[in-house]
């Protein structure tokens, strides 16, 4: 090849490389990382991307070089000379695509391995998913619809659902995880930044999935300690005072799909509100008390005007131990107008 010609491909070759390179920096592919596995896992992605556009370049060079030097002359209908392969570049492309997938397997192997490594003493936290809420819960027994966490140090939630497959995902720290009904999924975060992130169902639940969000708070460790101590004396839900009803309530995730004024947080639209039910119970004929407690174990009995039935499970009279329903429907009927 001509001197000329070897700069002509590489300078295809070079402004190739160097779009492509911009549009993987300028556009934000992935959300801000806020742990040391959303770290890893963006280190794999880029160890991968890197590669990737020292192929599109190379490629790209010669088809372009090609397409400019080797194009038919009008009128030329003569063929091509006869090549039949050519084992040097033959075994060129297959031993660079074999190393380069090699060492992606590897680095991927790698950080799967550490990304599942909670180390010795992780925060454990209980994650319960069910239509269509998240409940958190702590060793000290303290239950909540916010996910709280420390900064720095490794957490090992153990997720799993109480009726349908879920899977618990914030983008920000980079995993997935279904939560599968009479099984224990672990997922492993480590922390890296203080601040507020959406927690998100990932996995279509039913009617009320697109509404199945919550938040996790990150914290100073200093911060997560008063909060962590001062949780375990008050058990409640957000964590300063409240009743066994209110706590009820918020561990069986009422407030995902219901609003009711008295639970802080509970502001769902999914479900009727729950602020007025004594209107609702004199059309259906019945008094207060039965008619929530009829309202939670048999929820498509009576389907309130504007609603579907089959959105609420009907789970709730065996999951609820009946001394907690009893108190939960008395909570309700001494708040509700
Ligand atoms: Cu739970 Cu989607």
């Amino acid at each position: 090849m001509r001197r000329t010609s070897w700069f002509q491909l590489i300078a295809i070759g070079v402004i190739a490389g160097a779009i492509a390179t911009a549009v993987a920096i300028a556009v934000p592919w992935l959300p801000t990382s806020a742990s040391k596995q959303a770290d890893r896992i963006n280190f794999t992605y880029w160890f991968a991307t890197v590669i990737c556009l020292v192929i599109f370049a190379v490629v790209a060079a010669i088809l372009v070089y090609s397409i400019i030097n080797f194009r038919a002359k009008p009128g030329d209908w003569s063929d091509g000379p006869p090549v039949h392969g050519n084992t040097t570049i033959e075994i060129v492309w297959t031993v660079i695509p074999a190393v380069l997938v090699t060492a992606i397997s590897v680095v991927s192997a790698i950080v799967l391995a550490q990304n599942g490594n909670a180390g010795s003493n992780p925060l454990r936290v209980h994650v319960l998913a069910q239509q269509f809420a998240w409940t958190f819960t702590y060793d000290n027994g303290m239950t909540t619809p916010i996910l709280r966490l420390p900064l720095g140090r490794p957490v090992r939630l153990e997720i799993t659902a109480a009726d349908v497959i879920h899977s618990f995902w914030v983008p920000e720290f980079g995993q997935k995880q279904d939560a599968v009904p009479g099984q224990v999924n672990d997922l492993v975060i480590t922390p890296t930044r203080t601040g507020t992130f959406p927690v998100i169902c990932t996995e279509l639940c039913g009617l009320g999935h697109s509404t199945m969000r919550s938040s996790t708070t990150v914290m100073t460790e200093a911060a997560f300690k008063k909060w962590y101590a001062g949780s375990a004396k008050a058990p409640s839900p957000g964590g300063g005072g409240g009743t066994a009803g209110a706590v009820i309530f918020t561990k069986n995730g009422c407030g995902a799909c219901h609003t009711f004024k008295p639970v802080p947080g509970a502001t769902g639209k999914v479900g009727p509100d729950l602020d007025n039910l004594s209107v609702s119970a004199k059309a259906a004929g019945q008094s207060l008390l039965p008619f929530i407690k009829q309202s939670i174990v048999d929820p498509n009995a009576v389907v309130a005007k504007g609603y579907q039935p089959g959105v609420m499970p009907g789970t709730f009279g065996t999951t609820i131990p009946p001394k907690q329903l009893n108190l939960l429907v008395a909570y309700i009927a001494a708040h509700t107008k």
